[in-house]
């Protein structure tokens, strides 16, 4: 059996024979790593033919890779030309325990060395083997045209460019749901490049390398390749539209956050627009007044607070005889909290108001007002109460919270342990 006929070899050059229809690859342009599991490196070994390289400085330490081999693409190689001489485009590499130099195993049978890119594929592998407890085996690095257009249309922010790729199409937020890293415009090869991406690499799985290209990642030839097309797809939707003389509308927050939710995914929550908007509090409150079954027992209504002098972020107004009940937000200062944990904290009040009315009325008939015994129940009760209800949204949130990060906002308002102990005597 040959090298050609081991799967991860012919999955390359599939890849790379994909990648040239789809036009992504002129001339030299791109590049692909391929980490062997043990099982696959003894099978390639056992097809070796020739004696290793010499070993050649990697130019940077990477213990995380120390010892794996990697099947890659030649530096200057063609994609048109790999299905053809495989053998002349490809190469094995073997990494030494130390992390810092490699040999070549197989490959580049007329001379070469190994992509430009090694050292960037190397420390994202690095970064997505920890990102991802060892599933991630594939770096693929394409120049897709409408990609690199984006970034001369929209900001070079995560935020916006996934932003951007979410609002043109509904596959977008499927498949990348953690959105993608961006990085400016660097020197293809450098180091810069590869520790640029690699940062963006702890968080995503795709980085945007802009005015060049698209750095994907992925278990398998599939996924990186699917993710690579899928966000390149969105940016040739986008612009298209652009180019047709731009959106008359587009895919909202909400629809996005809807999409996510509708295929079990989490979105990447930061890059949406956070729901101060009315319509988006609107629809979020609607959906936990009928998660909580506050309705239909419970007249309830939103009111948004503009005043910034209002210091609450949240609060009710109640009738408990007519059952109905005033729900108010804060929305002059709405970037300090995750409104969703407001709205569910402020109904969870409600749905506890016939326990909270009954404890209320049991400490007024028990205890002579203002006494200290009154004064004591009355803190108690309410201080467990609070307790009681934002441990039951932090509940509520963590299972249908659409932005499911708790707020920190009091939190941050508390003294640390060093300032509490600053000032006090060391006791002798
Ligand atoms: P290599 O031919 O060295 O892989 O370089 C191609 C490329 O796309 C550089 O970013
Ligand atoms: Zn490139």
């Amino acid at each position: 059996m040959k090298m050609t006929d081991l799967p991860v070899v012919e999955g390359m050059i599939r890849l790379c024979t994909d990648g040239w229809q789809q036009g992504w690859h002129e001339r030299n342009g791109g590049n692909v790593t391929y980490r062997l599991s043990e099982e696959e490196t003894e099978a390639a070994r056992q097809r070796l033919t020739h004696l290793p390289g010499a070993w050649m400085p990697l130019g940077e330490s990477l213990p995380e890779v120390g010892g794996v081999w990697f099947l890659a693409t030649g530096s200057g190689k063609y994609f048109r030309n790999v299905a053809l001489d495989p053998e002349d485009a490809l190469c094995l590499v073997e990494i030494n325990e130390a992390g810092d130099s490699y040999r070549l195993r197989w490959g580049l049978k007329n001379g070469g060395r190994p992509t430009s890119e090694l050292a960037a594929h190397l420390l994202n592998h690095s970064v997505r083997y920890m990102a991802t407890g060892g599933a991630c085996r594939v770096m693929y690095h394409a120049h897709p045209a409408h990609i690199v257009a984006l970034t001369f249309l929209e900001e070079l922010t995560d935020k916006t460019i996934s932003r951007a790729l979410w609002q043109s199409e509904t596959e977008a937020p499927m498949v990348f749901p953690g959105g993608v890293g961006v990085v400016g415009c660097m020197v293809p090869g450098s180091m810069d490049l590869a520790r640029a991406s690699a940062e963006k690499m702890k968080e995503y799985d795709a980085v945007v390398w802009a005015h060049h290209g698209l750095f994907t990642s992925g278990p398998d030839y599939d996924t990186a390749f699917g993710l690579m097309h899928t966000v390149e797809k969105a940016a040739q939707v986008r612009v298209l539209v652009t180019n047709a003389g731009g959106a008359k509308q587009q895919i909202s927050d909400s629809e996005i956050r809807a999409i996510a939710e509708g295929c079990g995914v989490q979105i990447r929550e930061a890059f949406l627009e956070e729901g101060e908007s009315g319509e988006e509090l609107e629809s979020l409150f609607e959906k936990w007044c009928r998660k909580l079954r506050i309705t239909p027992q419970w007249d309830v209504k939103l009111e948004l607070v503009r005043d910034p002098a209002w210091r609450k972020t949240g609060d009710f107004k109640i009738d408990p005889d007519d059952r109905k009940a005033i729900l108010m937000l804060n929305v002059a200062n709405p970037r300090q909290e995750n409104m969703e944990e407001v709205i569910v904290h402020e109904l969870m009040h409600i749905k506890l108001y016939p326990l909270d009315q009954v404890c209320e009325s049991l400490i007024e008939n028990s205890f002579e007002e203002d006494s200290k015994a009154y004064r004591f129940a009355c803190q108690t009760f309410f201080e467990d109460l609070e307790v009681t209800v934002e441990e039951l949204t932090k509940c509520f949130l963590l299972e249908g919270g659409r932005n499911k990060a708790f707020s920190y906002g009091r939190c941050a308002g508390r003294k640390s342990f060093d300032e509490l102990y600053k000032g006090l005597k060391p006791i002798e």
